[in-house]
């Protein structure tokens, strides 16, 4: 077997991280499934890890880094630690998935300039929808036999290369590449999208893909769901920007942030109308193999939720908290939320008049956004599920339908808006 020769001849040498074998081995991987890769090759996978977690004085290198945190997800299943966070690498994708990122409550008080961290989003999320079309088409074409299982018609990729651009568009646009899509001849597209390539960042995405069996499908799946934690970090981001904002009384900006990730969530619709063109069968078939990977363990999501409002106890003790206890850690810390901290400045004078009436108008709408994932998820989830219950343990769909209206805030009166009745996924409005 040529990755094995590869690898113990790699280890035999320097075993340098910046050598390491990373294709012939996501080669294999990409074979047979995740869940499938033979122990052999998972074995030497974990001597290897063994040797380049040694201890090493201070931060390892980057090359080194990487190395280790492919490692841990190639092997998550193997050390029975499989979950959402390493089925989607979010590691691997310097995503914020548990450990690594900023904890709460240090901000120094002044409104972090967002321009640069919006900027990597924007280009983050344009390269995983390019990347999920640009496979698309390659196997559509023939050119690749990844994942051959269940292959899509035509006339089916045709429409996951409209909606995907559709849900990169506003992204390059705030790039200043909308003109980019503008020729809607597919190859043209991916051409224009590739231009936000990011050399340093290919491998981390290429790395970032281990699908758990040989079904097309999951590939889309696994990008929909990258680009949706994408999304959900900025959107922490920016409402820890709004409590800061809050807090010292400055309305204009807190409506800014919240008008800013109310917009992000609303344009992101398409996501959801692409990942609605999987073939259920499909979707049905690779997710017997992901049991116990659930986004109900989506560490930003729940923050982005109780960053909105402290969750009330019976909600933080149930499965969703208790799946994601760094959160409900914080939690129990006091961590600051909007509803809170917007209270608290109309309560001290610092929000009154126009300036309340502004912050509260931007609450509400983001509160519509969120309440409109929620059914457009549910609705999905139907779709592709049927009475089957959820990879995260719970009944599935009598969950989403049970939590889908907890309200966002509870310091703002709030009608949900009429916009709440499109459906991005094509199903019947409610
Ligand atoms: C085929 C598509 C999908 C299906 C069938 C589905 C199904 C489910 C189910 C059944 C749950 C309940 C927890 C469980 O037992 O697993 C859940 C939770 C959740 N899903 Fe999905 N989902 C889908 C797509 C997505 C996508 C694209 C996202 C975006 C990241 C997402 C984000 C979430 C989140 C954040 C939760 C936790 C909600 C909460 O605890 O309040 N899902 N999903």
């Amino acid at each position: 077997m040529r990755f094995v020769r590869e690898l113990t001849s790699w280890l035999s040498g320097a075993a340098d991280a910046d050598t390491f074998p990373y294709f012939p081995v996501l080669a294999e991987f990409h074979r047979v499934g995740k869940h499938f890769v033979e122990k052999e090759l998972l074995a030497l996978l974990d001597k290897i890890r063994a040797q380049v977690s040694g201890p090493t004085a201070g931060r390892p290198a980057p090359a080194v880094g990487l190395l280790r945190d492919f490692l841990d997800v190639a092997l998550d299943k193997w050390d029975g630690r499989y979950d959402y966070r390493s089925y989607l690498a979010l590691r691997v994708l310097r995503l914020p998935c548990g450990v690594d990122d900023r904890p709460d409550g240090e901000d120094d008080g002044s409104v972090a300039q967002p321009d640069g961290a919006r900027r990597d989003r924007d280009r983050l999320l344009v390269r995983l929808v390019a990347d999920a079309l640009a496979f698309e088409l390659a196997a559509g074409s023939g050119a690749t036999d990844l994942l051959p299982e269940d292959r899509p018609s035509p006339e089916v990729v045709a429409k996951r290369h409209r909606l995907g651009v559709r849900a990169a568009s506003p992204a390059l646009a705030r790039l200043g590449l909308a003109g980019a899509v503008h020729d809607r001849e597919p190859a043209a597209v991916l051409r224009a999208l590739a231009a936000e390539r990011d050399p340093a960042g290919e491998p981390a995405l290429r790395l970032s893909m281990l699908p758990v069996y040989v079904s097309h499908d999951e590939y889309l799946f696994i990008r929909v769901l990258q680009a949706y934690e994408c999304l959900f970090a900025g959107l922490v981001e920016e409402l820890r920007a709004t409590i800061v904002a809050l807090r010292a009384g400055h309305a204009r900006p807190a409506a800014d942030r919240l008008a800013y990730a109310g917009e992000q969530l609303t344009a992101a619709g398409p996501l959801f109308s692409l990942l609605a063109t999987m073939q259920p069968t499909a979707f049905r078939t690779f997710r017997q193999y992901t049991e116990g990977a659930s986004a109900i363990q989506s560490r930003s999501y729940k923050l982005m939720e109780a960053l909105c409002r402290a969750p009330e106890g019976t909600r933080l003790e149930s499965p969703a908290y208790q799946q994601v206890p760094e959160v409900r850690d914080r939690v129990h810390a006091g961590q600051p939320s909007v509803d809170e901290a917007f209270r608290a400045a109309v309560r001290g004078g610092l929000l009154i008049g126009a300036d309340g009436e502004l912050v509260a108008r931007a609450m509400r709408a983001f509160a519509d956004a969120v309440l409109q994932w929620r059914r457009t998820h549910h609705r999905l989830a139907t779709r592709m599920l049927g009475p089957r219950p959820g990879t995260g343990y719970t009944e599935g769909t009598p969950y989403l339908a049970a939590v889908r209206s907890i309200p966002v805030f509870t310091s703002v009166a709030h009608e949900p808006g009429r916009s709440a009745r499109t459906d991005p996924t094509g199903g019947t409005p409610e």
